[in-house]
């Protein structure tokens, strides 16, 4: 049995900064009222004409953290990319990837779990290098959120909360025993799916068939629905329940976390899971204060930037941990 550990973290976030008081410029909000709620003051949209999509930014972020890991893009056994927002409907973003980079045929696959998806694809990739199948393997998180949501007033509780964005990171065979990721642990409750979700367009909600229904343009399901205290209760609880579950199957408790990246989902949820578990300030990284929610880049975003700031060392115990629609949940245990 094999063990696998992160040997080179990249991220890239687009230009354009679009501050609280840019977004109550086009719809019914203050910059009061964003940061209270969720601790975010800006985000980054790409910008028509910058180039920026979902695979591009994911190439961006993945060909830093393949220099970083001294890994050729030619010795990729795999790419695992993790997105809610691909470039297209199919085929993924995984093969699209692997054009932009010119990687040879290795398998590419795409994780769909959002706010889990890279919790979720650092997990698979971990499997198939604890296996010995593999090597060394890519994994993705990026997301185009501003090219989807709806920047009216009618989506304001949900379009100021996203941004875009993209964080990557090179998973490689440990050579010492005891070091890199220690576990994962992953949970999914679909009778919750549609409390945080996009319905469509999909086979479903085709749409030309949606606007023959909608000639009025209301009630539009191609746009995503968040019951946001509901998610609010869940995440608070899942967060906990499934940090704690990482702990114990490796023996660790609480007081042994170095550091703890949680999904940016809402600054107001990981300061509760940070009094919950009553870890210090220097125990918890955040960024969406910079970044907004980036999804399933949250993670590769923040652990880079933590990575780059010296505040994730050699010997640190890190955990990750994420929950989003789905609902999913999920979270990794490692020792740097
Ligand atoms: N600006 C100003 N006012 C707004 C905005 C806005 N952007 N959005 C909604 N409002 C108004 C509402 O219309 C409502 O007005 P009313 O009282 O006159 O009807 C009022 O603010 C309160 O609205 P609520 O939806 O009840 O606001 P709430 O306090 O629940 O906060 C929020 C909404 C921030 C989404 C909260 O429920 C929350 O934090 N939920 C957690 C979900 C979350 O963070 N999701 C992140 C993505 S999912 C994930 O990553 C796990």
């Amino acid at each position: 049995m094999y063990q696998s550990k992160i040997a080179g973290l990249g991220s890239y976030v687009p230009e354009n900064v679009v501050t609280n008081d840019d977004l109550s410029e086009i719809m019914d909000t203050n910059d009061a009222w964003i940061q209270e709620r969720t601790g975010i003051k800006e985000r980054r949209h790409i910008e028509k004409g910058d180039g920026n999509t979902t695979a591009v930014m994911g190439v961006k972020a993945a060909k830093i953290a393949l220099e970083r890991a001294e890994i050729s893009k030619d010795d990729v056994d795999l790419i695992v990319f993790a997105t809610l927002s691909p470039d297209y409907y199919f085929p993924g973003c995984g093969v699209q990837v692997q054009e932009m980079m010119d990687i040879h045929t290795c398998p590419a696959l795409d994780v769909r779990n959002q706010c889990s998806g890279f919790i979720y694809a650092i997990s698979v990739a971990d499997q198939f290098i604890k296996t010995g199948m593999y090597k060394n393997i890519l994994v993705i998180g990026s997301e185009n959120h501003s090219g989807g949501l709806d920047f009216t007033d009618r989506g304001r509780s949900v379009s100021v909360i996203f941004g875009d964005g993209a964080g990557a990171a090179v998973l490689t065979r440990s050579n010492h025993i005891g070091q890199g990721i220690l576990s994962t642990h992953l949970h999914s409750e679909g009778k919750h799916a549609k409390e945080l979700s996009l319905e469509g367009p999909s086979t479903l909600h085709w749409v030309p068939e949606i606007i023959a229904e909608n000639p009025q343009g209301d009630d539009i399901p191609y746009y995503p629905y968040m019951n946001g205290q509901f998610v609010f209760k869940n995440a608070i609880q899942r967060f906990s329940e499934v940090i704690m579950e990482g702990l114990k199957a490796n023996g660790l408790e609480v007081k042994d976390i170095d550091m703890l990246i949680p999904h940016q989902a809402n600054l107001r949820i990981s300061q509760f899971i940070q009094q919950k578990l009553k870890l210090g300030d220097d125990k918890v990284y955040n960024n969406i204060q910079k970044y907004g929610n980036t999804t399933a880049a949250s993670i590769p975003i923040a652990l880079t930037e933590a990575w780059e700031e010296g505040k994730v060392k050699d010997g640190d115990i890190v955990v990750l941990a994420a929950f989003g629609s789905g609902f999913t949940w999920a979270s990794a245990i490692i020792e740097w």
